[in-house]
């Protein structure tokens, strides 16, 4: 995710906004830059890496420079670049502003202030902060400038602004997107971290959304978005940096997973109307025709983003009843694949690297097919190669190597594709707008599971010692167990085997003993869950023991299973963004309490960029 600093005090400004961004580079980035501001105002950005910015500031005499913003950037709009790097200016270099989160309505405001003659440099949504701010400072002060551009603004931020009109103040605003300000002597150090300003001070004041603070070196004033003064307590530091780096989670895997509220409504954030029924993706440059002459969906990918695949042959086959095939990129590549007239290709990729999806896109897209990708990175090459254009999972950097919160958001993205398809085959706007009605309510189901997360810690602590492990579910459920056995075995090294769960009897059955445990993903009430209830009895027969993750209310499960894991309940179609939630949680906490190096697993890399 981006990362801010900002620093008003006597000290170098650059100095401890560089050494500041370097503290923020575990979370992920892909260009930097810094604006400094006296009389006058210096900006310089680069892609790629911190030190990359540093050889371009080499040499230029920047210590009288006390009042500056840095940023790391992780791109969202527009590929990583030195333009889109931040900070931002208006049409002239007086106003700076660094920017966390997502503008949702930036492209009616960059028309807005296009008609009134600004002209644009880069392809963010964050540039036009600095244009509103730039254009409301012509009449007010630096403050009411920022205030009127924040009305303006719908989606999400933390922002730093400065401005050659007060070249001693840093204003900084919050709405969904953290930020605090240290108070050290003589100086004031804003950041989106803490472990950025750490060095500095352990005394700091925590900006809650709706919040704007106005701070020179010696003084701050905070006010609400009405302009009225608020009276904020300044808080002690207690932590260590690696703590802060984790966010106080063990590992990053628990941290990603725990993001996942956050993370899954990112992935629909900007992209629904509901009463319209509406779904933008903009991303998405095939033409109306091209959409309306789709006859075949090809989903292609590897490991989890195979799964979300598998789940999106469901979801799409439902909502637009338009037939998919699910293929792993290594064996499409190479088995010629018949390419018909009307055939989309989708490839999903998290790290947008991976080496077998980007030659199987290229085998699709040379044999003349549309190819959409779905990636996580924005400018990654498989984003930058498909010919139809993508959508962005917008789930930030995702460190630990097990895929987690990439999977879900992957999901909501093809949830999202299933209902786009399905509103040119004719489904009407009322059933779209109910289904997306249904998508925003994941985000708080998942917080209930993630709040019950003590209840799998408990299960794992009874299991940890398996050998063995079999991972059961039908219908859509059916690649919630494929991932559920996926994720166990690459971080515990258990053995796990993810079947439908009517398989069983055809082969797997004969593993069960007591010694083999049986997962079921069983949420929901209807004819594959008394199906899958029978399943289950097979395996108690044998004496194994049954591990279910069940709806809540649902009594007559405690009669089959030996431990229940409860989600909230909801529908069929959205039931894998809640079942998978305890399974990726147990195992974690079974390769904890196995010891294992949970975000760095053995033999395994983030991004398998070899064939
Ligand atoms: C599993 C995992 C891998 C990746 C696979 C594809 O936790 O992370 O199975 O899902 O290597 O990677 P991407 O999605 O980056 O193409």
């Amino acid at each position: 995710m981006c990362g801010i600093v900002g620093y008003v005090g006597n000290e170098s400004a650059l100095d401890v906004i560089l050494s500041g961004l370097k503290r923020l580079e575990y979370r992920g980035y892909d260009s930097s830059g810094v604006a400094l501001v006296n009389g006058n105002m210096f900006i310089e950005k680069r892609v790629g890496k911190i030190s990359n910015l540093e050889d371009h500031l080499a040499g230029k005499n920047l210590g009288g420079f006390h009042v500056g913003i840095g940023h790391t950037r992780w791109a969202t709009h527009g590929v990583p670049s030195d333009i889109n790097a931040h900070p931002h200016t208006g049409c002239h270099e007086r106003i700076a502003i660094v920017h966390n989160g997502i503008i949702e309505n930036y492209a009616a405001i960059k028309k807005m202030l296009i008609d009134k003659g600004h002209i644009f440099s880069s392809e963010t949504d964050s540039e036009v902060i600095a244009h509103l701010i730039e254009y409301y400072i012509e009449n007010n002060s630096f403050l009411d400038a920022v205030l009127k551009a924040l009305a303006k603004l719908e989606g999400t931020y933390g922002i730093l602004a400065i401005s050659e009109s007060e070249p001693d103040t840093i204003i900084a605003a919050r709405k969904g997107s953290p930020l605090l300000l240290g108070i050290a002597d003589d100086a004031m150090i804003l950041a989106s971290d803490a472990s950025a300003i750490i060095e500095y001070t352990r005394k700091v004041v925590y900006l809650e959304d709706g919040e704007i603070i106005e701070v020179k070196k010696d003084k701050m004033k905070t006010f609400d978005l009405e302009r009225r003064r608020i009276d904020k307590k300044v808080e002690d530091i207690t932590w260590d940096i690696s703590d802060i780096e984790k966010q106080g989670f063990e590992h990053f895997m628990l941290k990603e997973i725990f993001e996942q509220p956050e993370t899954i409504q990112n992935a629909y954030r900007g992209r629904i109307v509901i009463d319209e029924g509406l779904v933008r993706l903009d991303g998405i440059t095939l033409s109306r025709q091209d959409i309306n002459d789709v006859r075949r969906v090809i989903l292609i990918a590897c490991g989890t983003s195979f799964h979300a695949a598998l789940v999106g042959e469901y979801l799409i086959e439902e909502f637009a009843r338009i037939p998919v095939e699910v293929e792993y990129a290594s064996e499409f590549r190479y088995r010629r694949p018949i390419l018909l007239r009307g055939d989309l290709i989708v490839v999903i990729s998290q790290s947008g690297e991976t080496a077998d999806t980007l030659a199987a896109l290229r085998e699709a897209r040379d044999r003349g097919a549309n190819v959409v990708g779905i990636t996580n990175v924005v400018g990654s090459t498989i984003a930058r190669e498909c010919n139809a254009g993508g959508v962005y999972l917008h789930a930030g950097p995702e460190i630990g190597v097990a895929s987690t919160k990439a999977f879900t958001s992957q999901i909501v993205v093809l949830y999202l594709l299933g209902i786009f398809l399905a509103r040119r085959k004719g489904m009407t706007a009322d059933e779209a707008g109910a289904l997306l009605r249904e998508l925003t309510k994941i985000p708080d189901k998942v917080q209930w599971i993630l709040d019950r997360a003590d209840a799998v810690k408990e299960v794992a602590e009874l299991y940890k010692d398996t050998a063995n492990c079999l991972y059961l579910g039908r219908g859509i459920n059916f690649p919630v167990a494929l991932e559920g056995a996926l994720k166990l075995k690459e971080i515990s090294y258990v053995h796990a085997e993810g079947y439908p769960a009517a398989e069983m009897k055809h082969g797997p059955i004969a593993l069960i003993d007591e010694n083999m445990p049986a997962v079921f993903a069983a949420p929901f009430w209807d004819e594959v869950y008394a199906k899958v209830v029978h399943n289950m009895q097979e395996v108690k027969a044998r004496s194994g023991k049954i591990i279910c993750i069940a709806t809540e209310g649902d009594q007559e499960i405690l009669k089959h299973a030996d431990h229940v894991l409860r989600i909230p309940n909801i529908g069929k179609m959205l039931s894998p963004l809640l079942s998978v939630i305890p399974l990726q949680l147990l195992s974690y906490y079974v390769a904890v309490l196995r010891g294992c190096n949970v975000d760095q697993p053995r033999n395994l890399a983030k991004s398998v960029t070899v064939e």
